[in-house]
């Protein structure tokens, strides 16, 4: 019974083979040929600390990243190891309780629609589902965090985002500055980072797991993403060419970093949103917690002034309600790139 226990409630029915309703067409399966992985590539991975590099070369090597793959991973990023550990802890935490304690928080059922707890990605407009149990945690402030988070990961959650803080501000910071945007004013900063949204996600041991995907092709609508994941691997990331996927390797302490529509389109293309899946694992189960940093859903966004004048540049996009750019993310099924579509 799904209701209340997600994918991990079939999981531990003892189940043996894949519902018909996860089975996915083959062409979105990680085990064709069309779906090649390129073992000789792979992401950058930069360390942010400022022993080893000098500041610029760390800038730099961001700024190409976004530009070039829109995925990097960081190390030495100043969120502390155990504040990575705790919220994975708390992940766990939150998914062992009760079913008649999850449920609380489904559609039906959460006093706020900022507590979010389900499965798959979009049910009602999804073909097949995807083998993922999430909570989403929409953060307005830390009294409303506070008064109705669930308490199994409530305080964790938010001390990885107060602890992430400097980081997505120095990010931030960095790609503004090779964008000519000198100075994040309090309108930029809003729009930068005026929203977040934390989800702590839950891929159960899935029975033949090459046949469904754990998450479907998709780009982030955020402005950036800090991903934390665990040991155990299968986030698979376009290549810049678009013939294959490369395997993010999972990094003890390290977080995965990445580009979300939004900067693609304020940053008028020059930073790459990129298509990126998740795929379900026959063996092992797999937590991971993104804080989607996004513009608040009442500002409007296009490509910024400051990147057009540069040389006279034409817009690629035209300017979105935030809000109504995300419902029609949130409308359709994942379907890798086509979100963007909205804004051209
Ligand atoms: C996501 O793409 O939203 C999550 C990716 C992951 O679980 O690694
Ligand atoms: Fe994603």
């Amino acid at each position: 019974m799904i209701q209340g226990n997600g994918v991990k409630g079939l999981y531990e029915m003892g189940l043996k083979t894949l519902p018909k309703q996860y089975i996915h067409p083959l062409e979105e399966r990680m085990s064709m040929m069309t779906n090649k992985v390129v073992p000789q590539e792979s992401i950058p991975i930069i360390d942010m600390s400022n022993n080893n590099n000098n500041n610029c070369d760390v800038e730099d090597a961001i700024c190409d990243a976004a530009e070039k793959w829109g995925f990097f991973q960081v190390i030495n990023h100043g969120v502390p190891t155990q504040v990575l550990e705790n919220v994975k802890d708390a992940t766990y935490r939150f998914y062992e309780l009760a079913a008649e304690e999850k449920v609380k928080y489904t559609k039906e059922n959460s006093p706020t629609k900022h507590v979010r707890y389900g499965s798959s990605f979009s049910p009602e407009a999804e073909k097949a589902l995807e083998w993922k149990d999430y909570l989403s945690l929409f953060y307005v402030s830390e009294d409303e965090a506070i008064a109705t988070w669930p308490y199994a990961c409530r305080n964790e959650a938010l001390e990885y985002m107060k602890k992430s803080e400097a980081l997505i501000k120095r990010l931030l910071n960095i790609l503004m500055k090779r964008l000519n945007v000198k100075e994040i004013d309090e309108t930029k900063e809003a729009l930068l980072m005026g929203s977040k949204r934390i989800n702590l996600n839950y891929y159960p041991v899935c029975p033949n797991h090459d046949l469904t995907v754990a998450i479907g092709r998709h780009s982030d609508v955020s402005t950036l993403t800090i991903l934390l994941q665990d040991q155990t691997g299968g986030l698979f990331v376009r290549t810049e060419d678009r013939r294959g996927w490369i395997h993010v390797p999972p990094i003890p302490g390290a977080l995965v970093i990445n580009i979300g529509d939004a900067l693609q389109i304020m940053s008028n293309g020059r930073y790459k949103s990129i298509e990126h899946r998740v795929t379900a694992n026959g063996s092992k189960t797999r937590v991971s917690v993104p804080i989607f940093v996004n513009p608040r859903p009442s500002d409007v966004i296009g490509p910024f002034l400051e990147v057009l004048a540069s040389d006279g540049e034409k817009a690629k996009y035209k300017n979105v309600l935030y809000s109504d750019y995300v419902k029609h993310f949130f409308r359709k099924a994942h379907d890798g790139k086509m979100t963007i579509e909205y804004a051209k």
